[in-house]
């Protein structure tokens, strides 16, 4: 009942794919497939040299334009880094932030992860902010607190009004990009988890209004289920993403 609250997001996460020719190419081929469906969000996030080229192909249609990483400095000698301003300008409108691919290999972490959000939300950007636990953690048993305490760092100083600009995605690491997706009993529980921290850190009210999408595998065939799920409000998804006929049959999973 309270998911009619929300308005589903589905994105998709290029990851480094696509040149901008490449791109134009994609977002044309998806336009006419996803046209009218407009009960969810619809956003590409694209690498930064695709973001002007992807905004001008997207003119028009119900697809937004997102941006995979920010930097938390407003500009300044970060060679190789970019700042909110300058995707804001190039036509994103969203970033994602602490995917689990820039924890792993370019050394993110809870703390960077929530410099960089509050960058984003103060540069006027909607920020889709990654957690997941590691397939060792979920072993463990401990998926619960490392994904309450990635969620619980990376909101610190994030205000109540701010969160109205926050997708939290649930991507458990050992679902992404291996073709093994959570199953959505798996995916709700730690989908409502996190809607309890964030209860817990501000009220109800904006945890039922909060977006909390998974993300890991998500594909064609098994989207519609997952997507039923109370506390599941959309998906980031990755290699399905690069097929206009497989993401648009998420998306209109999500209609
Ligand atoms: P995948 O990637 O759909 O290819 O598993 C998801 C993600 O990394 O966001």
């Amino acid at each position: 009942m309270n998911k009619t609250l929300r308005r589903p997001v589905i994105a998709g996460n290029w990851k480094m794919n696509m040149t901008p020719s490449k791109a134009k190419a994609l977002i044309s081929e998806l336009a006419p497939k996803v046209e009218g469906k407009n009960e969810c969000d619809i956003v590409l996030c694209v690498p930064f040299v695709d973001i002007a080229v992807a905004k001008e192909a997207a003119e028009g249609t119900n697809i937004k334009i997102g941006a995979q990483n920010v930097h938390f400095a407003k500009s300044g000698a970060y060679t190789g880094e970019i700042a909110a301003d300058m995707l804001v300008e190039a036509g994103a409108e969203y970033v994602v932030i602490g995917h689990s691919e820039r924890r792993q290999y370019f050394g993110e972490t809870d703390e960077t992860v929530n410099l960089r959000t509050k960058a984003a939300l103060e540069g006027g950007l909607k920020v889709i902010l990654c957690v997941g636990e590691l397939l060792s953690q979920r072993e463990q048993g401990i998926t619960a607190e490392i994904v309450s305490l990635q969620t619980k760092i990376a909101l610190q100083g994030v205000t109540a009004e701010q969160m109205k600009n926050i997708i939290i995605a649930y991507e458990p690491v050992w679902a992404i990009g291996t073709g093994k997706t959570a199953t959505a009993d798996q995916a709700e529980e730690v989908c409502a988890i996190i809607r309890g921290v964030i209860a817990g850190l501000y009220d109800d009210a904006v945890a039922k209004a909060t977006v909390i999408q998974y993300g890991g595998s998500m594909n064609a065939a098994n989207a519609a289920e997952l997507l039923s799920r109370e506390d599941i409000d959309g998906g980031l998804i990755g290699g399905a993403s690069l097929k206009s006929e497989d993401f648009s049959i998420i998306v209109s999973a999500a209609n």
